[in-house]
């Protein structure tokens, strides 16, 4: 099969277009014909070498962990899912990943596909959708009617925060720069601060739940923000817990799990219309290298995704 691989750590130019071996697949797999992979952030952290776990694959090793596709086989003990249904999902970091025509992944980590969009548009939801809902609704416990600061607003992960928060009835605090002030207005915002021209920490107050997905300084003049005993949670870690506790404030940094349930549900939103994926750019799997150069960069509106099949 063709797959992105890379043989090195390093730059966007170690990411190898070339033919592999399609994965073998364990009794918990199914074996997915890959349709679009989503592109996130985690995968330049990888391909840099700089997100390393005790349980890495040796190189060459395929990049991407989120896909829609298209189940080839299931493994012996899959009772959940078919041959043939169309599905999407995150498969675990610690394996080969999604810039593939096929991937094995478990079939605890897909859901059936959002029927109301199509691949390329449900290959850029797992991961970001799932970092979103997790980090709102369990560690955040974000709730009808509460203030939610949400950063980066117009990224993978924001545009999901900012939807799911307001289908949860939130009143929705987002920043982002000058050019996706209206963008994220339009997904629902009901305030937005441009943080390029303002200092949010001098405009909101009384937040129940910062969603930081910055942290540094965003993080550090975040909790001048909350009311007492709000949360902050972020997807990037958090820098000094105990001297946040000492405030009379909590925090909670996670790292998103893949989860049929999860996925089901996000799957309901995008059908039920009150969550819409946002893709920015699509380019074909030869062109991984320049998704990361773009993506890199740190200022995609929504997402980037590779098409796998035309
Ligand atoms: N823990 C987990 O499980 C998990 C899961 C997913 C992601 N993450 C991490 O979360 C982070 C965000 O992921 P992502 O996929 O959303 O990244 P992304 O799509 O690259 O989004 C970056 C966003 O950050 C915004 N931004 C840049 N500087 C900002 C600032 N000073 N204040 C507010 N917003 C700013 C940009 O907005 P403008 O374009 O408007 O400037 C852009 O929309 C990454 O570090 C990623 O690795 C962690």
């Amino acid at each position: 099969m063709k797959a992105v691989e890379i043989h090195h750590y390093g730059g966007p130019e170690e990411l190898k277009y070339e033919e592999a071996a399609i994965p073998d697949i364990h009794p918990d797999d199914v074996l997915v014909r890959v349709y679009a992979s989503g592109v996130n952030p985690v995968d330049w952290k990888i391909r840099q070498g700089g997100h390393k776990t005790d349980h890495d694959p040796s190189l060459p090793r395929i990049l991407g962990w989120d896909f829609s596709g298209v189940i080839e086989k299931v493994g012996d003990k899959v009772t959940t899912f078919k041959a043939g249904d169309a599905v999407y999902g995150r498969p675990d970091l610690t394996r080969d990943g999604t810039y593939a025509e096929y991937v094995a992944v478990r079939a605890t980590e897909i859901a059936r596909k959002p029927q109301k969009i199509d691949h390329k548009a449900a290959s850029g939801v797992a991961l970001a959708a799932l970092t979103a809902w997790q980090g709102l609704l369990e560690h955040g416990q974000l709730q009808a009617g509460q203030r939610v600061l949400i950063h980066g607003a117009s990224g993978g992960v924001g545009t999901f925060a900012v939807q799911i928060a307001k289908w949860k009835g939130a009143y929705v605090i987002g920043t982002a720069s000058g050019k996706n002030a209206g963008f994220v207005e339009e997904l629902g915002a009901d305030e937005v601060i441009n943080y390029e021209t303002t200092d949010f920490s001098t405009q909101v107050k009384g937040i129940d739940v910062v969603f930081d997905t910055q942290g540094g300084e965003v993080q550090e003049k975040s909790l001048a923000v909350l009311k007492q005993g709000g949360i902050i949670v972020s997807t990037v870690g958090i820098k000094d817990a105990d001297a946040i506790k000492a405030k009379g404030l909590r925090s909670a940094a996670y790292m998103a799990q893949s989860r049929t349930k999860d996925l089901q549900q996000i799957a309901q939103l995008i059908d039920s219309g009150a969550v819409i994926p946002v893709i920015s750019k699509i380019l074909p799997l030869k062109d991984a290298a320049e998704a990361h150069r773009i993506g890199e960069k740190g200022h995609v509106r929504g997402k980037i995704v590779l098409q796998v099949v035309e």
